[in-house]
């Protein structure tokens, strides 16, 4: 079995030293393969221009990625890490996924803006990844949070291979939480929502950040479940095996029953 930490907490906006320090204690304790942490968990959520987020953006080599990879080395665990990333005079909402043994990150730039993060990022331009990790025998795959409005995304993850969806967020919304189960059930696999939870203002506006992350199994059961508010490391155990038989009866196979050749045709009978 694969132990899992997804990981709740609320970043404090503009403050990476902050924010790297409360991640170093809640980990602390914590023994696991794969650690999931939130969306922009370095450097909170709620940037309305480029020069504000500019000091706290990472790449490569940067100090918060620094900080991960020599906790990914201590604790030999794959980390899963929301932030924001500079590249080429542009910024992105990323993932950085850290693994022991392995310098450079996988990045994965955010598909789908949110909100007013359309002002601050470039949406992003990099493939879906899924992760193989051959000593944990188990395929990671990477969405970001308003990610999950799509179901393209987890599916085309789950077509890819991925039998855990790590999914890093800053969810302000209820309605992800009727819906992830029905992607790990449509795609039966593993998801790990890494929610972050307490608010942010800005301008007079007030963004809530949900909290509830929770880790659901291939069939949609809930397996952890943080509250709404405040800190928390779920400790979940996933066996990924089931995963790669996507039959739930002797006569249907969600993969090999699907007819990709119907989906691009629309009839418009009159
Ligand atoms: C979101 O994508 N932060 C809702």
């Amino acid at each position: 079995m694969i132990r899992v930490a997804t990981v709740q907490f609320s970043p404090v906006l503009g403050d990476r030293q902050a924010n790297l320090d409360a991640i170093s204690k809640l980990l602390d304790p914590v023994e696991a393969d794969i650690i999931v942490l939130p969306e922009l968990c370095t450097s909170g959520y709620f940037f309305v221009s480029r020069e504000e987020l500019a000091p706290f953006a990472e790449a490569p080599g940067g100090v918060a990625c620094d900080f991960f990879q020599r906790l990914a080395e201590a604790k030999q665990a794959i980390i899963v890490a929301g932030m924001p990333e500079a590249a080429d005079g542009c910024f992105y909402n990323s993932v950085f996924t850290f693994r022991p043994g392995i310098a450079e990150p996988v990045i994965y730039r955010k598909a789908h803006l949110f909100y007013q993060e359309r002002f601050v990022f470039e949406p992003g331009d990099t493939a879906f990844p899924v992760i193989r990790d051959e000593r944990l025998d188990v395929s990671i795959g990477i969405m970001l949070c308003y990610d999950w409005r799509f179901p393209e995304v987890s599916r085309v993850l789950a077509l890819g291979g991925a039998e855990l969806i790590a999914c890093p967020s800053n969810l302000v919304t209820d309605a992800w939480r009727k819906v992830m189960p029905a992607r790990a059930i449509e795609n039966k696999l593993y998801v790990a929502v890494a929610n972050r939870c307490g608010t942010e203002t800005v301008g007079g506006e007030t963004l809530l950040f949900k909290g509830c992350s929770a880790v659901y199994d291939p069939w949609g059961e809930v397996v952890a479940l943080a509250g709404a508010e405040g800190d928390a490391v779920l400790l979940a155990k996933i066996d990924p095996r089931p995963c790669r038989d996507k039959s739930f009866n002797e006569f249907n196979d969600i993969f090999a029953d699907r007819r990709p050749e119907l989906y691009g045709a629309i009839c418009r009978p009159r």
